[in-house]
């Protein structure tokens, strides 16, 4: 008898695609659907330092929502409180409409919230089909006697890079021998398998080069059409105007400015990020110093 991996804590129900998601909200309420994810007025302080505040979003499902600041803007802060690290200060964390309060990233996941940390996303000595389950493999056999399914964890793995787009020709290399795209990937790959309902990705292309970026891109279109609400942090409103279709700037700890696709031109994003008066101002500082 075979007996594959539950997802996560609890088994959750299918992505559903962006239409049907629409539609199903739309006969609960008139308005739109109801986001994936809210946070109303949250504020977060460490001692005396104010981390965010004040911060209003919503993240919707089968869309992309990125979160877009400079270094210290409080984006680290932001996604810990969505995926269940910090608990707000102040301010409600709503998961489908309902308010939540998760103590640990584990609550989160069970909730299908995963998150994608940059560096810490898979064990690099490690092949790539043992990364893909890490602790949730397949078994076989009858209790007390199971052993790992490794034929049957290589297919799905395979599957399912596949089903993303990911051509990976030896499953058994370690994850170390990827590019940083490819690894990117297969986290990705592995929380889309694993049921998760919201993808929080947290810079996953600041430390690629141009094609390697396009590769991960191309994987956060995948888990949108599959209908994941995926939250995209990055420093780059180049790769955030590619597949972002809603953009919060976040400065200092505050919303700055928030965009929807088709209502803003990449400029825009540019501008805001690059701060306008500041970097000017940084100009003539740099001028004064070649004179
Ligand atoms: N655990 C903590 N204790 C005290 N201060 C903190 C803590 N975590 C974050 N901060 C402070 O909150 C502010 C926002 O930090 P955060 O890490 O969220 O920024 P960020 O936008 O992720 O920056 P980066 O782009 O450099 O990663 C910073 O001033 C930081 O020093
Ligand atoms: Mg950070």
């Amino acid at each position: 008898m075979t007996e594959y991996p539950q997802p996560v804590d609890r088994p959750l129900p299918p992505a559903p695609a962006a239409p049907e998601a629409a539609a199903a909200s739309a006969e609960a309420s008139d308005s739109a659907p109801t986001p994936a994810l809210e946070l109303r007025a949250v504020s977060k302080a460490f001692g005396s330092v104010l981390a965010i505040r004040d911060i209003t979003l919503q993240v919707d499902p089968g869309t992309v929502t990125c979160v877009l600041g400079d270094n210290g803007a409080g984006k680290s802060t932001l996604i810990k409180i969505l995926s269940g690290v910090h608990q707000p200060t102040e301010g409600d964390l709503l998961v489908d409409g309902e308010v939540r309060s998760f103590d640990t990233p584990r609550d989160a996941l069970a909730a299908g919230i995963a998150t994608v940390f940059q560096d810490l996303a898979t064990v690099p000595l490690m092949s790539v089909w043992r990364n893909f389950f890490l602790g949730n493999e397949p078994l076989r056999g009858m209790r007390p006697l199971r052993f790992l399914d490794a034929r049957r964890a290589r297919a799905v793995c395979r599957d399912e890079l596949l089903a993303m787009g990911i051509d990976i020709r030896d499953l058994e290399q370690p994850v170390g021998t990827l590019s940083g795209g490819e690894r990117q990937a297969v986290a990705i790959a592995r929380a889309v398998h694993f049921g998760a309902k919201v993808l929080i990705l947290d810079e996953p292309t600041s430390a690629l080069g141009v094609k390697q970026s396009g590769v991960v891109l191309k994987y956060v279109l995948q888990a949108r059409e599959r209908g994941v609400a995926v939250v995209f942090i990055t420093h780059n409103p180049h790769h955030a105007y590619m597949v972002g279709d809603r953009f919060y700037l976040l400065n200092r700890g505050r919303l700055t400015n928030e965009f929807v696709r088709g209502h803003v031109v990449r400029e825009d994003l540019v501008k805001a990020m690059a701060g306008g008066a500041e970097l000017e101002a940084l100009a003539h500082e740099l001028e004064s110093v070649n004179r």
